[in-house]
């Protein structure tokens, strides 16, 4: 992916004696100092918080983060791409697949298919892009434990895939609570840029913010800092040029413990955040229904899909 060259040693706030930090710890990319947080940068550089705050904001204003010139705006829209779920009526759906530069949530109950999906694109993103995929790895971010590289392996022979390139461009990453799956967000921008990741996957985006923010009390931190971990994705999406599927498993009876499941995980104003948001719903066997909800350019409608030794298919009525 192409980035505006910026050099470290003409930002502002970057003297000799912290490029030459920068040099030591192998941070050349501005990209990675633009996504860190103070805190952390002024841990690893040893120096103030404040300082740090000073560095990251002229990097993000150097990289052009602030502002955008519309000529701008339309040539990062040109590079978007999209992966295919492997369900043609599912891609229509999207109008073309999971977006790049965009964060695709898939909500719905338990078995919905939410985790099959990710599986299904963690491999996707791996094709050539004549077949759907960026050519590109997947970062899993797996908050569940319910990540299975067999089921990634039956898929891939299945499709008749090298299953163990396909593992080998699958990186894992356990998250074990809130704040470490916040933290593993926050300093992806390094492995991204390394392993040329293309998808970020977080499966799921929600259980460990519902344990860990339980009293009614706490609802409101609980809501900011899921804002602030979509906003820290989608700045990854735009940065790198890569699609973000995240899953939001929604209860039977989720007025009692959540409020309205249908409203998006990060709730109603997330600005600058672009979203596109898929129902997934049960039907008799191994049938899945998705419903795209409120995109503000595709239709609302319903499609269905399958969910095989394959992974995702189309269904075809015999
Ligand atoms: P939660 O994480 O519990 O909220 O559910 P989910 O939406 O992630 O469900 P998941 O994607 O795990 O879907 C589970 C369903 O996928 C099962 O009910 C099966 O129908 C199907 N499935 C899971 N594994 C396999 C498999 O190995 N082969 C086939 N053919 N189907 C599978
Ligand atoms: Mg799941």
């Amino acid at each position: 992916m192409e980035e505006e060259r910026i050099s470290l040693k003409d930002i502002k706030g970057i003297g000799p004696k912290i490029l030459k930090r920068l040099e030591e710890l192998k941070i050349n990319d501005p990209m990675i100092i633009a996504m860190s947080n103070p805190k952390e940068l002024s841990a690893i550089l040893d120096i103030g918080e404040e300082k740090a705050k000073e560095i990251i904001e002229s990097v993000r204003e150097a990289l052009g983060f602030k502002l955008e010139t519309a000529d701008k705006v339309l040539e990062r829209r040109m590079k978007m791409r999209k992966i295919t779920t492997s369900s043609k009526a599912l891609d229509e759906l999207l109008g073309g697949g999971i977006p790049t530069q965009a964060i695709t949530e898939a909500f719905g109950m338990f078995g919905s298919g939410k985790t099959q999906l990710a599986f299904q694109l963690a491999i996707n993103v791996q094709l050539p892009e004549e077949q759907g995929g960026l050519e590109r790895a997947c970062l899993f971010i797996d908050s569940e434990g319910t990540f299975s590289p067999e089921r990634i392996v039956e898929i891939a022979k299945n499709r008749g895939l090298d299953a163990d390139k396909i593992l080998k461009n699958i990186y894992v990453a356990r998250a074990y609570s809130s704040e470490h799956q916040i933290l593993l967000v926050e300093r992806a921008a390094e492995i991204i840029k390394e392993k040329n990741i293309g998808l970020i996957i977080v499966d799921s985006i929600t259980s460990h913010f519902r344990v860990d923010y339980t009293g009614r009390g706490e609802l409101a931190e609980r809501q900011q800092k899921l804002n602030k971990h979509l906003h820290q994705l989608q700045r990854l999406a735009d940065a790198f040029n890569l699609a973000v599927y995240i899953t939001n498993q929604v209860m039977a009876r989720p007025d009692i413990i959540f409020g309205d499941p249908t409203q998006p995980v990060g709730g109603h104003v997330l600005a600058h955040i672009s979203f596109y948001r898929i129902y997934l719903r049960k039907s008799k066997q191994n049938l899945r229904i998705a419903r795209l909800v409120d995109a503000p350019n595709l239709p609302e409608r319903e499609v269905v899909f399958q969910i095989t030794e394959k992974g995702i298919e189309d269904y075809e009525e015999k």
